[in-house]
């Protein structure tokens, strides 16, 4: 059993394990490296590549989880969708029929994702544990409909108050299509996998509880490893969230993580949730803001440290090691 392991299931820890979102990425000066010999595509196809950006924060930084090199975007591929990124995803915007009428994902076309799990699973330090993922089906429906990330997501949010049978189905097909991915996950290596939900945060509580919840929890359920899920900006609906059934809720940096657990409830583990914004300031404040967030968590089993988003590409390196120390020096 690992720290992220133990504390999944609630059991006590020596300390908190930590590791960040979007940790093997451009504010690694190697990543960078790295990426001027290797587009971004190419990277993630490639499990030697993929496996050393996953690697690459591990050996810098003694992070206790490594998250696989990636994008939510990557399983599509094996469902027949173009994508290409600038520096975010592009793609043809789809109607509901035709996600709706995509072929089920075929494992085989995304073989070189579980390669790369079984590379990094053989690689990695016996305590550091391996972290799979997918995007949950209303967040990859917006990019969908949308044909790129949006402000504000009107597309989306329309096809969802529509209510068609349109809609049903092509959010099946996704839940369905990242269930068997984050499966293959597992088989190859993945000892947790977290559903990414970027989006679901735009959309109202009621449709929150009628149809993104229930499709992550689709997605999730009966796999063979414990789960986290994370929907940033969805702070309205933390009331009703875990009847998504994950073991672990990711909770952004708008709320304080200890009032979040007491709305998420005692039976789920908690990840994150300094603000990406305190890991640019200095080793001092990330010292104390992890001192703080420790504190609000303190005497009970299930925090994960994490940030409340993604790392910003300009954190000075010397922030990520203070974050790092910081935790390993708690208890
Ligand atoms: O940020 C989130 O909300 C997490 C979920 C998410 C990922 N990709 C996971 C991810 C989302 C919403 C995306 C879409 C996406 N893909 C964006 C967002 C902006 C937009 O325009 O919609 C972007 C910029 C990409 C392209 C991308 N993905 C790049 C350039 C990288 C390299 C690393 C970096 O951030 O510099 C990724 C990797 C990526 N995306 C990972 C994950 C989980 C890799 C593993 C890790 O977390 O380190």
């Amino acid at each position: 059993m690992t720290r992220l392991l133990d504390t999944l299931a609630l059991r006590p820890t020596d300390r908190r394990p930590i590791w960040v979102m979007r940790q093997a990425g451009r504010y690694l000066p190697e990543y960078l490296e790295l990426r001027s010999r290797h587009a971004f595509q190419d990277a993630i196809r490639d499990p030697k590549v993929a496996s050393e950006i996953t690697l690459q924060p591990i050996r810098r930084f003694g992070f206790d989880g490594a998250v696989i090199f990636a994008d939510i975007m990557t399983p599509l591929e094996a469902m027949g969708v173009d994508v290409t990124f600038d520096p975010g995803p592009r793609l043809t915007p789809m109607s509901l029929a035709e996600i709706a009428d995509l072929p089920d994902l075929d494992p085989d076309r995304i073989a070189h994702v579980a390669e790369t799990l079984r590379l990094v699973r053989r690689e990695v330090p016996e305590d550091v544990t391996v972290i799979g993922f997918a995007g949950a089906p209303t967040t990859l429906l917006a990019y969908l409909l949308e044909g790129s990330g949006s402000k504000e997501y009107l597309v989306l949010r329309r096809a969802m108050h529509e209510e068609t049978p349109e809609l049903e189905a092509a959010i099946a097909k996704l839940a369905t299509s990242m269930h068997a991915y984050l499966g293959m996950q597992i088989e190859a290596g993945a000892q947790v996998v977290q559903l990414f939900d970027s989006w679901a945060g735009t959309l109202p509580r009621s449709i929150l509880e009628e149809r993104v919840f229930p499709a992550a929890r689709d997605t999730l359920s009966d796999l063979e490893a414990p789960t986290i899920y994370f929907a940033p900006g969805a702070g309205h609906a933390l009331g009703s969230m875990r009847d998504v059934g994950a073991s672990g809720y990711g909770v952004d940096w708008r709320i304080p993580i200890d009032e979040a657990w007491d709305q998420l409830g005692p039976a789920v583990a908690v990840q994150g949730n300094l603000d990406p914004a305190v890991l640019l300031t200095s080793p001092d404040r990330v010292h104390a803001a992890v001192r703080a967030l420790i504190e609000r968590t303190a005497g009970r089993p299930g925090h994960i440290v994490n940030l409340g988003h993604g790392i910003d590409r300009r954190t000075p390196l010397e922030n990520v090691a203070a974050l790092v120390a910081a935790v390993k020096e708690s208890s």
